[in-house]
């Protein structure tokens, strides 16, 4: 999948730019404060449709302006297609070649992308729903399906908690629609869990070699953990220890008004030599883990959709030693376009120069420069 334009209006602090792409490796280079995340997060927005650091969409429109807009044309299977992205205080749209999707999630997963940015630590040092949020943008792009049923997952769960209180405040006595609605909510849970399942298992396959490439040391996994105690999916065993759970707990879930258990309690913890990183890992090897989790994920995506994902490094090389950043660069291999910002040209290496198109940003202007 190859970028080969973006053009943006009204977007953070930018008017109206057009940007050029190349294949390989484009450098945005800047002072701090100049927009150079701002394009990254631009490129994000229009294959998410939603920002990677801020939870409202309202922070993406330029301050004092009704509207943004971003549009992308993008290289995928050989064909050039024009998506577009346009969020005014009333609405959120989005278009391929003109035509308007009207479900975000059928839109999400045509153009893919990782990200990579010092906020990633979050995945380690988090709480739980900074995960469970990784997982769904990930596995989403890869299947659109799987957001489809973890729209309906979350508005049966809602359904579910205020018919709990419902009951506990005797404006309804009909358990048996409780028991409809927890089907219903176990029939959807069983394909998040299969997703999680599926992807959490690609990711191990790949991320132990990784690491070990990256560090000398070895023996990473990323561990899945529900609160259903179940350590591969099994449907008919899913089921069943739901149904159970749901029965157990009615009445401390009448109580408080809550749902306890099911996909939306997950978690993962990285496991390095059977140890939480979280908690005994160092800062550097934190960053390690990402980095591997990250780097995994480019061979998934490949695997999966047949094309190189598109990969957004944000001001990640200040942060790494030489043998780090000269395997991240034997990763990025030659087919997958590369957007990194930088404040120093410095820490990039030469390697990644050759070849590459770099613009300098200042105050949301853009200029190629030449050399
Ligand atoms: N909605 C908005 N309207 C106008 N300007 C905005 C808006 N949102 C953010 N900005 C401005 O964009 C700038 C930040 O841009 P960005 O985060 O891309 O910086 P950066 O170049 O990545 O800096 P750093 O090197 O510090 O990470 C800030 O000056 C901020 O005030
Ligand atoms: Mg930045």
């Amino acid at each position: 999948m190859i970028l080969n334009n973006i053009s943006l209006i009204n977007f953070r602090n930018y008017d109206n730019i057009s940007l050029d792409l190349c294949d390989n490796i484009n450098i945005l280079i800047g002072d701090n404060a100049q927009g150079k995340t701002n394009i990254l997060e631009s490129i994000y927005v229009l294959g998410i449709t939603k920002s990677h650091r801020s939870l409202i969409d309202n922070n993406l429109i330029k301050n004092n302006e009704s509207f943004c807009r971003i549009k992308g044309k993008v290289t995928t299977n050989k064909t050039l297609k024009k998506l577009e992205f346009f969020l005014s205080n009333k609405e959120k749209k989005v278009f391929i070649n003109k035509n308007q999707v009207k479900k975000l999630t059928d839109y999400i997963s045509k153009f893919n992308i990782i990200i990579f940015t010092p906020d990633d630590l979050e995945l380690i040092k988090g709480a739980p729903n900074v995960r469970r949020k990784f997982l769904n943008i990930e596995i989403g792009q890869l299947d659109n399906k799987y957001l489809n049923i973890l729209n309906d997952y979350n508005k049966l769960l809602k359904t579910r908690n205020e018919y709990l209180k419902r009951l506990m405040e005797n404006k309804s006595k009909d358990t048996k629609y409780l028991s409809i609605l927890d089907d219903k909510l176990i029939e959807k849970a069983l394909y998040i869990y299969k997703g999680r399942f599926d992807f959490i298992k690609k990711i191990n396959d790949k991320l132990n070699n990784i690491y070990e490439d990256i560090t000398n040391g070895n023996k990473l996994l990323i561990q899945y953990e529900n609160n259903l105690g179940i350590e591969k999916y099994d449907e008919n065993y899913i089921k069943k220890i739901m149904k159970e759970k749901f029965k157990s707990n009615l009445r401390r879930e009448l109580i408080i008004g809550n749902t306890f258990f099911g996909p939306h309690k997950d978690d993962f913890v990285f496991m390095l030599n059977n140890k939480d990183v979280k908690y005994y890992g160092s800062q550097g090897q934190q960053r390690s883990c990402i980095l591997a989790l990250k780097l995994s994920e480019i061979d998934i995506f490949k695997a999966v959709t047949g094309e190189n994902p598109i990969l957004l490094l944000d001001d990640i090389f200040s942060e790494l030693d030489d043998k780090k950043k000269n395997n991240i660069i034997k990763y990025i291999d030659k087919d997958v376009q590369t957007i990194i910002t930088t404040t120093d040209l410095n820490q990039i290496n030469e390697k990644l120069l050759e070849g590459s198109y770099i613009y300098k940003i200042e105050d949301g202007h853009i200029e190629r420069q030449v050399v």
